[in-house]
């Protein structure tokens, strides 16, 4: 058999990604106080087993060791988020105490030659500003932007990679739609106010960032692949269009159009017309324009393609479990009538098919139609695995094959003419998987949650190896 090595381009950046409230814990410690996953961690049957990240990975103590862990593989970015009510609490005054643990993993990061890669929301808001509104709020808006200066007065000086929001489709619709995350609110009008108010945020935030010299303000997007099962089916088709149009039009048209994608909206105001309104008196005169502010980076965060049709599976199709018995609305009006079919592919730990070809064809269609001149990095990509330690080692082949050929996905893309410039593999370190509480894992370095060991797993010796030779 013979292998052929392809090589990465010399600036290609390799990373891994975690998320405060994922792995900090420390969840009431040196000031911090309550976010909206503390709050709704705590909702009978909203994650399972009633996970908290009270402690979670516990990096709030060993981020040292977890930056040593980091040197070891080799890795050249950390990318972390900062939690805001550790360092705004109740969303109000600036706490000391909570800066100083992000200048100390910033010092750390930087000492070990590791570049520091700042998400300042991946969806834990102080829970005080839910209480008067949260995202549906257009205050919440001036609140995150003086939070975002905080960070950058603090680490402006140090940190060059920011990155304004994680995943606003998750933080908008999954959130205030389906109930599924926190705060766990169940409505359209408020799924709609939620992405408009994170997307004003995003545009605003560029705006301050770089008025104070930020060179490198990003958004991350959670973006998929549509196929029809029949394209030439009707139905089918425009069951991948309204896929593509909530996932990814609606968050990429504001950003490099400037507008909403009108289909979409049509079609939420078939469902419900009133919040539609809502909706459209939210969006005030001037509004697109700044969250059209042109970005230096797109982060785009792909796991699986979606391979959909206006009709029934004849097979039972794996994945998609709620995690709880709770009940959880679909997070988007237009998702009604959608079913997900089987095409045989590969599936991981969460039920998600494994597909490498779909980010390829992803960062390419992303390239053309809207980042055009904005470079791109794949901010996530990764795999649950049903992963066991045994003998002090976790065998999981399925995990590394998962890295390479998403890694090789990416060196196709590049090969197409895609400026692509880094990749993040989601995650570090096993951690807090939301609703699903400690059950899914998705680390390269194992955590054993009783004793906060970490074990490096096959995958992470994998991915280190790659690295190292800067080639798949
Ligand atoms: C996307 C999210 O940003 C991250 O928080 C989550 O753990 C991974 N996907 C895996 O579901």
């Amino acid at each position: 058999m013979t292998h052929v090595t392809r090589s990465l381009p010399e600036h290609f950046l390799f990373g891994a990604a975690t998320a405060a409230y994922q792995v900090e814990g420390a969840a009431f410690e040196d000031g911090r106080t309550a976010s909206i996953w503390d709050a709704f961690a705590r909702v009978p049957g909203a994650v399972i087993d009633g996970d908290t990240g009270d402690v979670a990975c516990d990096h709030y103590h060993r981020y040292a060791d977890d930056v040593a862990l980091m040197k070891g593989l080799g890795l050249q970015a950390y990318r972390f988020s900062t939690s805001w009510s550790r360092v705004r609490p109740d969303g109000g005054a600036v706490n000391g105490r909570g800066l100083d643990f992000y200048r100390r993993l910033v010092d750390e990061l930087l000492a070990a030659g590791i570049v520091p890669w700042l998400t300042l929301y991946h969806w834990d808001m102080p829970q005080a500003l839910e209480e008067r509104g949260g995202w549906t709020s257009r205050d919440t808006v001036d609140r995150f932007v003086e939070y975002a200066i905080t960070m950058h007065d603090a680490l402006g000086d140090r940190v060059t990679q920011w990155t304004t929001f994680n995943e606003p489709w998750c933080s908008s619709f999954l959130s205030y739609t389906a109930g599924a995350h926190a705060p766990g609110r169940q409505s359209v009008r408020d799924g709609l106010l939620a992405s408009h108010h994170l997307l004003l945020a995003h545009g605003r935030a560029v705006q301050e960032l770089r008025a104070r010299g930020a060179q490198d303000v990003g958004i991350t997007l959670n973006l998929t692949n549509a196929e029809p099962v029949d394209a030439s089916d009707e139905a089918d088709a425009d069951a991948a269009r309204r896929i593509d149009g909530q996932f990814n039009r609606w968050f990429l048209d504001p950003v490099f159009r400037a507008a909403y994608p009108a289909d979409v909206v049509e079609d939420v105001r078939a469902v419900d017309a009133a919040a539609v309104g809502a909706f459209e008196t939210a969006v005030r005169d001037g509004d697109l324009a700044t969250i059209s502010t042109p970005p230096d980076f797109l982060g785009v965060n792909y796991y699986h393609g979606e391979y959909v049709s206006g009709r029934p599976s004849p097979v039972p199709v794996p994945g998609g479990d709620a995690p709880t018995d709770r009940v959880i609305r679909s997070p988007f009006p237009s998702h009604e009538g959608i079913y997900w079919h089987e095409r045989g592919y590969e599936r991981t730990n969460m039920g998600w098919e494994v597909d490498p070809a779909g980010l390829t064809a992803l960062l390419r269609r992303i390239s053309d139609a809207y980042a055009t001149a904005t470079p791109l990095y794949v901010t996530e990509n990764g795999a649950a695995g049903d992963d066991r330690l045994d003998d002090g080692r976790v065998a999981d082949r399925q995990r590394s094959a998962f890295v390479r050929d998403h890694i090789a996905a990416v060196r196709d893309a590049l090969d197409e003419g895609v400026d692509v410039r880094g990749y993040f593999y989601w995650s570090l370190l096993d951690n807090y998987e939301w609703a699903w509480g400690y059950a899914k894992r998705f680390g390269i370095v194992h955590v054993d949650y009783d004793t906060q060991v970490r074990t490096v797993k096959d995958s992470g010796r994998a991915y280190a190896s790659i690295i190292a030779a800067r080639a798949v």
